[in-house]
């Protein structure tokens, strides 16, 4: 990017003698102290970290409405993006029934979804919406609920299927 030419050269020259380049890009605003706990939160695949609450398919319903369906579909197997309900053919490994942890499709909702505004959902709004894809994929029945109890013991069709490669290669990185 930094050529001969002048105009070039006089953008090169700032970007590099920047202080906020020697800082980092200097974007957003430091957390407060008492924040980091809300950003920091996590669900590990056993249940560890699941948060108080609970929700039903008929309640997640709602929240998928009012949230999801513009991005992943009306009923969630239409896209356009990787629609988590199926398998269909737009998506043959819809999350709902390919990934291997119930307790991991909590944690990624609660983490990043509605794309647009994660973490805008309550605890119970993302217990149900998860309890909704699990149902519409025939994991969980229509009167599951789901909460820090039941949702470990969710048992993903295609558990089976994924390969440990840590455990193969004898040592964790954890
Ligand atoms: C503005 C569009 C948008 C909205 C609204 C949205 N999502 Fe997403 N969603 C995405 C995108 C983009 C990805 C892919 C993100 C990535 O891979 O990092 C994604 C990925 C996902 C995945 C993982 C899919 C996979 O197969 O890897 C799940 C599950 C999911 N979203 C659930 C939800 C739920 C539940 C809601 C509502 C609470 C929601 N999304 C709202 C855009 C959206």
């Amino acid at each position: 990017m930094c050529t001969h030419k002048a105009v070039l050269a006089a953008v090169c020259a700032s970007l590099i003698s920047s202080a906020a380049f020697a800082d980092g890009p200097n974007l957003g605003l430091p957390l407060a102290e008492e924040d980091i706990p809300f950003y920091a939160r996590y669900v590990m695949i056993d249940g560890t970290g699941l948060p108080p609450g609970e929700g039903t398919p008929a309640a997640g319903k709602i929240v998928w409405e009012t949230y999801c369906g513009q991005c992943h579909g009306a009923t969630g197997t239409e896209g356009p993006i990787m629609p988590p309900i199926g398998p269909t053919q737009v998506f043959p490994k819809s999350a709902g029934k390919f990934w291997p942890y119930a307790t991991t499709l909590f944690d990624f909702i609660r983490r990043a979804m509605p794309f647009r505004t994660p973490k805008l959902l309550s605890d119970d709004e993302v217990y149900a919406v998860t309890a909704f894809i699990l149902q519409r994929n025939r994991v969980i029945p229509e009167d599951a609920v789901m909460n820090a109890a039941t949702l470990p013991r969710v048992l993903m069709p295609n558990r089976e299927n994924f390969i440990d490669l840590w455990a193969k290669q004898g040592e964790r990185p954890y």
